[in-house]
């Protein structure tokens, strides 16, 4: 089974469900490598953005997935990965609201997807890799030994993204996050190609109300179980 050579273990869930902060604290207790396949996305609703692009504009849009250079950056010091896009650290832009909204919208352009496949199988390598997103388990990664979909509460969605935002000095009220955190669900959920969804053999877990080293653990015993 190549699983057994080069182990993959996919976290798939909506977003504020925790699986970013999840998906890094269990790649570095396993010593694997890590793919957040939402920083892709963004990157090219980035780009797109630059250019000036019409995001509706699927042709053009699927232009930009395809042209569009992204590296990531590991400074090495402990301190976290920058995003590199088309030659400009694009990190802090990645993160806001604005970068989720746009990567939301070209995620629903199927030639994107499709310029973002192999970009994100290349990840995979020894000793293994963390590959955290929304169709990890179901279309990128079919065959992977663990996968996970990580879930929790529109609402406690929003207060933790809320909590991150206010850390970093970001004003934008609570009601408004819900409001935007409702509408990606749909969308995410409801688009034609990959939309958002737990794989047939996927173990949901639920972590409304759980400390994240409690999911970290979860995690971890499944991988754990998945080897035996
Ligand atoms: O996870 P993150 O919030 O960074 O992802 C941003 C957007 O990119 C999501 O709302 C989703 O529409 C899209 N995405 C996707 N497939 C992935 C990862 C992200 O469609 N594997």
């Amino acid at each position: 089974m190549p699983d057994k050579i080069l182990p993959v273990l996919t976290i798939d869930g909506p977003s504020g469900s925790g699986k970013g902060t999840v998906s890094r604290m269990v790649a570095e207790t396993l010593g694997w490598h890590l793919l957040d396949s939402g920083a892709l996305y963004r990157a090219v609703g980035f780009a797109a953005g630059m250019e000036g692009l019409d995001l509706s504009d699927s042709e053009a849009v699927t232009r930009c997935a395809q042209t569009t250079k992204i590296a990531f950056h590991d400074p090495g010091d402990g301190s976290e990965t920058r995003v590199i896009v088309n030659g400009m650290d694009a990190t802090d832009e990645l993160r806001t609201e604005t970068c989720g909204a746009a990567a939301s919208a070209i995620a629903a352009i199927a030639g994107v997807r499709a310029a973002l496949f192999d970009k994100q199988r290349a990840f995979r390598k020894a000793p293994g890799l963390v590959a955290d997103g929304r169709d990890m388990g179901t279309v990128i990664f079919p065959d992977a030994g663990v996968k996970v979909f990580l879930t929790a509460s529109a609402e406690e969605r929003a207060k933790r993204r809320h909590k991150q935002l206010k850390e970093k000095g970001l004003g934008v009220t609570l009601a408004a996050l819900l409001r935007e955190i409702q509408a990606r669900d749909v969308r995410d959920a409801g688009r034609a190609v990959a939309p958002l969804k737990p794989a047939a053999d996927a173990t949901v877990i639920d972590s409304t109300g759980m400390p994240v080293e409690r999911v970290v653990a979860a995690v971890l015993e499944l991988v754990r179980k998945g080897r035996d």
